[in-house]
């Protein structure tokens, strides 16, 4: 059957980095309640010349470089983002210019778990022979949106990008064959104001900043990272044991920790960049997946999880073997 087979990853993450520590001399925090309830160091910010869509295509040629491809070999450019160079034409738009790709190129917006979105979109079309090879990209300029006075937030998220690239290709019909096997996204609009910007185009005339309730968005996420995972393992009638790794939306060590527990995996099957990266939002499961290529970790034929929270309130998991 055809699938959605991954043939390269990349990511990037912008030089100037932000410890704790530096936060700590402009909001009353501190290293040590910074790392203590999220597990984070420091994080990425883009200089004052990067955008969502010069940091996107950082990631994609290191992608298609894995995939021994070129931009011309790309019909398909999916860009999950809630911080787009402009409110239109979508920043997908840029990146298909300037890797000279065809087919079609659009944005999606499911806050973090955007990037699971955007590869159910993929998979979608590349079985449908919509596109052949797509090219997915999870990217974010957070410190643009990010309220720098507020101590609530601006400790937890950080920018950078992560791209993947998929091409339909003929593969077994088990959990053996290689590719997407599995996606399941969901929403519940009801939690829209927990975690959200304060503005927007059609409301404010500007993009606003995040706002979040955190105690709320806490005990949200661990129950829905926990129920989607199982769901997507018992759907496909896989345990916890059948997992290679198991890659999670990174925001935070305690979250993850949390979900970890109750799926029953161990914590050294967990990919993990929230010490070094914060909370790139749609970034922050490709980066974790390039990661874990370039660690030397994951390797052909291993079956990873994927599991995603985010604003909305939006969730997704999906099943992988590369
Ligand atoms: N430094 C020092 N003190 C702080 C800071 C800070 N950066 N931020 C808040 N505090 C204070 C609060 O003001 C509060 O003080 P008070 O008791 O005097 O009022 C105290 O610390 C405790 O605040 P809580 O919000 O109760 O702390 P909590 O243990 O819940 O941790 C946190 C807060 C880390 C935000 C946690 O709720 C959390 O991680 N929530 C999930 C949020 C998240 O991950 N969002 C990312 C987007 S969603 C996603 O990607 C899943």
């Amino acid at each position: 059957m055809l699938r959605s087979r991954l043939i390269g990853v990349g990511s990037y993450l912008p030089e100037k980095v932000v410890s704790n520590d530096d936060l700590s001399k402009i909001v009353d925090t501190s290293d040590e309640w910074i790392y203590e309830r999220t597990g984070i160091k420091r994080r990425h910010i883009l200089s004052e010349e990067e955008s969502t869509s010069t940091i996107s295509l950082k990631a994609a040629k290191q992608a298609l470089s894995m995939s021994g491809l070129t931009g011309r070999d790309i019909d398909l450019i999916i860009l999950a983002t809630a911080t787009p160079d402009k409110t239109f034409p979508a920043t997908a738009a840029i990146i298909q210019r300037e890797l000279g790709s065809q087919g079609s190129a659009f944005d999606i917006q499911a806050a973090c778990s955007g990037f699971l979105y955007a590869m159910t979109i993929a998979d979608s079309m590349l079985k449908n022979r919509q596109a052949k090879t797509a090219l997915v990209i999870g990217a974010e300029s957070l410190s643009r949106i990010t309220n720098w006075q507020d101590r609530n937030t601006c400790v937890l998220f950080g920018d950078g990008s992560g791209a993947a690239i998929f091409r339909a290709e003929e593969s077994k019909e088990s959990i053996e064959g290689f590719g997407i096997y599995d996606m399941i996204i969901r929403s519940d609009g009801n939690q829209f104001d927990l975690l959200c910007s304060s503005g927007g185009a059609a409301t404010s005339e500007d993009c606003g900043k995040i706002t979040m309730n955190g105690r709320e968005v806490y005990r949200h996420a661990v129950t829905n990272l926990t129920a989607i995972a199982e769901e997507i393992l018992t759907r496909n009638n896989l345990s916890h044991k059948d997992l290679d790794w198991f890659v999670p939306h990174q925001a935070n060590m305690r979250i993850i920790e949390s979900v970890v527990q109750k799926i029953g995996i161990s914590m050294d099957k967990v990919i993990l960049t929230i010490e070094d990266t914060a909370n790139t939002s749609a970034a922050s499961i490709p980066i974790a997946l390039t990661k874990g290529f370039q660690e030397g970790k994951i390797k052909e034929g291993d079956l990873i999880l994927l599991d995603a929270m985010g604003g909305g309130f939006t969730w997704a998991a999906g099943l992988l073997r590369v």
